[in-house]
């Protein structure tokens, strides 16, 4: 047998060309899709804005962004392929944007997620957010609470130590399985959140 290349993971910016791609996943992974001009407006004409692809050789595969606004990042959206799930593309993708948002001079930073989407909640705990409140009835397709978690002092003394911790696991990860060769894990459906 033959042995493959390993699978590169990239995080980068996104870009217009991407966006066929992010659409798909999109759809694949929420309940309610942002329509589709909505990335491209965010793309085109919102300062604030930060999107990121994570691209496994070349192929889109995940994407997040944020707001940054003042001090504070608020993460907008993140999702990763339902194929391509519980391979640490959420990770990667999350530590980007909290690099990102650091270097912009965030103090911290915040997000909404459904109450009932545990999988996403245990990702960002991993990563220092922690419950600060409820939205009730933020999501209007079935009118589901939302939970405010915001991290603590992103350049504090223990969110850094968290960061170096958790880059450091990144580092020593198995290289990624392309779901193309077979059957991998649980990946199981899409999770909607
Ligand atoms: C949430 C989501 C982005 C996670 O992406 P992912 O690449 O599969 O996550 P990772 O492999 O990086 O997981 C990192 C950690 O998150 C947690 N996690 C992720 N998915 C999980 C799941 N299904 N069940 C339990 N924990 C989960 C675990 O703590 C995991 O660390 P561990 O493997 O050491 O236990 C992905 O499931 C997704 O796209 N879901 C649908 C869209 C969505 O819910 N987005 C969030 C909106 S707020």
């Amino acid at each position: 047998m033959v042995a493959r290349p390993p699978l590169r993971l990239s995080v980068e910016a996104m870009g217009l060309p991407d966006l066929p791609e992010v659409q798909a996943i999109e759809r694949l992974s929420f309940t309610t899709p942002w329509p589709p001009h909505a990335y491209r407006t965010e793309l085109q004409s919102n300062r604030l804005a930060h999107y990121v692809v994570a691209r496994a050789d070349g192929r889109v595969v995940g994407f997040a962004g944020m707001w940054l606004m003042v001090d504070e990042a608020h993460v907008t959206t993140f999702a990763v392929h339902p194929a391509w799930r519980r391979q640490r593309i959420g990770e990667r993708m999350l530590l980007s944007l909290i690099d990102v948002a650091l270097a912009r001079g965030a103090r911290e930073a915040t997000l909404e997620v459904r109450l009932s989407n545990l999988g996403a909640r245990r990702l960002y705990e991993k990563y220092g957010f922690r419950p600060v409140g409820l939205r009730p009835r933020y999501y209007s397709d079935d009118n589901e609470d939302a939970l405010i978690m915001t991290t603590e002092t992103l350049d504090g003394a223990p969110m850094q130590a968290r960061l170096a911790r958790l880059r450091a696991a990144l580092e020593a990860a198995p290289e990624l399985e392309s779901p193309d060769d077979g059957p991998a894990g649980d990946r199981g459906p899409a999770g909607g959140a």
